[in-house]
């Protein structure tokens, strides 16, 4: 037996939980932890709700309301929804907690005092007018790495890039709109550059073939830039207090104490949580949004090794994005299938929106959620295969066997062939769910009652009543086994189908491990039979579909109204000298090729009249590279140049962006060589 501590991502208690967060860090880690449990293993699963960090203070500005009462009310609706759907968490915690201040204040004492910590002044961007330091997703301004003109301080949202505020191009406040100063301030960095030398490189190539292909590349293209020094304190009123003397208004960085969350939850959870964290035997599994790999496979890790008493995760199982009809699902613009809406729309759905998200999740790649995909799959999935044989087979025994497990005799070869079935089945789930591939264990639950209703045609005990009950009874009692490993196999992904199957079985749920044999007694009477799932008709999805629509123009109206696309929202003005210092050209795009382990770069060398050089571009979701050779672009010839992935980009390309993200090209109208000036 295994001792596993088990994590889903502390989600923001910012907004409402959504589908995205479901498929991406819930639903797959709900699965392998209700496994762990049914196979007999020692697990706990923690999670909690994320409460500092800046996107709850910019949501308290917005809603007129105080941090604190933001972080109340979100944690209370997501904790709902979490306890509706049945996500199987042992401890459901919170970072506002005293336990958690006190563990992560606890945490960083330590490295501060075994001088782990760079202590370091530096200047950093301050709102003169809003009397603040400006950290994170208080400046946005141009990313450097996609020409975005919204990116973040902490992140560009267009390229994925993780940045820092002064990263940016043209930077300005959140509060007041105005390009910040620069002004001295202390914080406390971890040497990630150093410890990359000394062990995580190293780490995190041992995981080479056991990490998921999408978790190990994105580690391996951070260490292949080099790690920087991170900082790990910010100057902001709300979070977790620095813990040292003289550091009025420092607060611990939340990527700082957001993964102690999990510790502080343990600790809320059980006095034996160090069994979980310290002891060198226990298994430590995060599971994360592709968002959060960087904090979880190498910050994280970083800080646990630093403070030395603590396990280092051993898998960090994380998901690519799910979109919803081809859409990115966004929070800010209120476009996502929101889960407390669901519940209160589908009460009795609740393994429906499993089992989609499931079967779509995105493990290896975005993927997208579509109403009539999910009617489609629940209509013959759920409804047609697997409810359907489990349907038939009750119903027959009730009309042949007095619904009563019927004896049985020696099996036949169709017989032997349906036991086979189950046996691979079992053992292929297993697999499958042990290296995190849900979906494939999923469609191997399906393909079982697949198989089932293969047998039952192809043996019509309905067609020998008559003449021959014995075998009847004998094809019954193997159907109703399938039935009984069905209703096993299926609890992680459908537990509440599960449970009512072995209801309707009149059986306690077995042990996995004691799955080898039979597991029905013949002559037990069964329970009463009662449907597992009803179609979905169109008039429901419809419903959804206008909703959806419906909220998604609400959100374009009210976005044209705060940034009308007439007006250059947001930008300060610039003078006439400053718009003539950008060196601006027509260039043309000789070649063009994918950087390696990257979906949105492309490498091009243009001829830009005088010399041919290389310049990245955040174009490759817009552009195939073979379509654009030849192609004309303006190009910004004196951004000071820039290594991207190892390869060094000598200006920036142009583009222009609809209100949808989708970039195109400026190029002149009339025929211009290529070095033209634009002015
Ligand atoms: O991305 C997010 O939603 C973060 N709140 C996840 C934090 S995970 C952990 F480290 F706490
Ligand atoms: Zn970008």
């Amino acid at each position: 037996m295994s001792r596993y501590l088990v994590t889903s991502a502390l989600p923001y208690a910012n907004g409402p939980l959504h589908i995205g967060h479901l498929a991406g860090a819930y639903l797959p880690a709900d699965i392998y932890v209700r496994y762990l449990r049914l196979t007999g293993e020692d697990v706990l699963y923690v999670c909690g709700s994320d409460e500092h960090g800046v996107p709850i203070t910019l949501r308290a500005r917005k809603e007129g309301i105080s941090p604190q009462q933001v972080v109340d009310k979100y944690h209370g609706i997501i904790k709902k929804s979490f306890e509706d759907f049945g996500i199987s968490f042992d401890i459901y915690h919170r970072t506002s907690e005293k336990i958690h201040h006190e563990t992560a204040q606890e945490f960083f004492k330590i490295l501060y005092d075994k001088k782990i910590l760079i202590e370091e002044e530096s200047e950093q961007y301050y709102d003169e007018e809003a009397k603040m330091f400006l950290a994170d997703r208080y400046i946005t301004g141009t990313c450097p790495n996609c020409g975005n003109e919204n990116a973040y301080g902490d992140q560009c949202e267009r390229c994925g890039k993780s940045l820092s505020p002064r990263d940016l191009i043209n930077p300005h406040s959140q509060l007041s709109g105005k390009p910040p100063v620069l002004k001295k301030t202390k914080h406390w960095y971890l040497p990630l550059d150093k410890m990359q030398k000394e062990w995580l490189q190293k780490w995190i190539e041992s995981k080479k073939d056991e990490w998921k292909i999408n978790v190990y590349g994105q580690c391996k293209s951070w260490l292949d830039q080099g790690l920087q020094p991170r900082a790990v304190t910010r100057d902001l009123d709300w979070g977790v207090k620095v813990p040292l003397p003289n550091t009025e208004g420092k607060v611990l960085y939340v990527w700082f104490d957001a993964p102690i969350g999990y510790i502080s939850a343990t600790k809320a959870l059980t006095k034996d949580w160090k069994k979980y964290w310290q002891d060198k035997d226990a298994r430590l599994i995060h599971f994360i949004g592709k968002d959060n790999i960087v904090f979880h496979c190498i910050i994280f890790p970083a800080m646990l090794k630093a403070h030395g008493e603590f396990i280092i995760p051993e898998n960090v199982p994380a998901n690519e994005f799910l979109n919803l009809e081809g859409d990115k699902i966004s929070t800010s613009r209120n476009y996502a299938v929101w889960l407390n809406e669901y519940l209160e729309d589908f009460p009795a759905k609740k393994d429906e929106l499993r089992y989609v998200l499931t079967s779509i999740a995105p493990e290896t790649k975005d993927s997208d959620f579509s109403w009539k995909d999910y009617q489609a799959r629940v209509n013959n999935e759920l409804v047609a295969t697997f409810g359907n044989f489990v349907n038939r087979t009750l119903v027959l025994t009730q009309k042949y066997c007095e619904n009563k497990v019927p004896q049985h005799d020696k099996p036949t070869d169709k017989d032997e062939e349906c036991i086979v079935a189950i046996k691979k089945a079992k053992k292929k789930i297993s697999e499958c769910i042990e290296q995190f591939r849900f979906r494939e264990a999923l469609a191997e639950l399906i393909d079982l009652s697949r198989a089932g209703n293969k047998y039952l045609a192809e043996t019509e005990p309905w067609k020998i009543a008559n003449d021959n009950l014995e075998r009847v009874n004998t094809i019954l009692y193997v159907s109703l086994e399938v039935v009984a490993y069905l209703a096993v196999l299926a609890e992680p992904f459908l537990p509440g189908t599960s449970t009512k199957i072995l209801r309707m079985l009149n059986i306690q749920k077995p042990e996995w491990k004691n799955l080898e044999g039979k597991i029905l007694v013949p002559g037990n009477s069964l329970g009463q039979s009662e449907l597992l799932f009803p179609k979905i008709e169109d008039a429901e999805i419809e419903k959804q579909i206008q909703k959806l629509h419906s909220t998604k123009n609400m959100s374009e109206a009210k976005s044209e109204i705060q940034n009308p696309k007439s007006e250059i929202a947001g930008k300060p003005e610039v003078t006439y000298d400053e718009f003539t210092k950008m060196d601006l050209r027509i260039a043309t795009i000789l070649t063009a090729e994918r950087v390696p382990q990257t979906d949105k770069l492309l490498k091009l060398t243009l001829d830009t009249g005088n010399e041919h050089r290389t310049v990245v571009s955040g174009i490759a979701k817009d552009y195939e590279p073979e379509t654009i050779i030849g192609q004309k672009v303006l190009l910004l010839a004196n951004l000071a140049p820039r290594k991207i992935k190892g390869i060094e980009s000598r200006g920036m390309i142009l583009m222009a962006e609809n209100s949808k993200g989708e970039l195109s090209f400026v190029a002149p109208t009339k025929d211009s060589e290529n070095g033209s000036t634009v002015k």
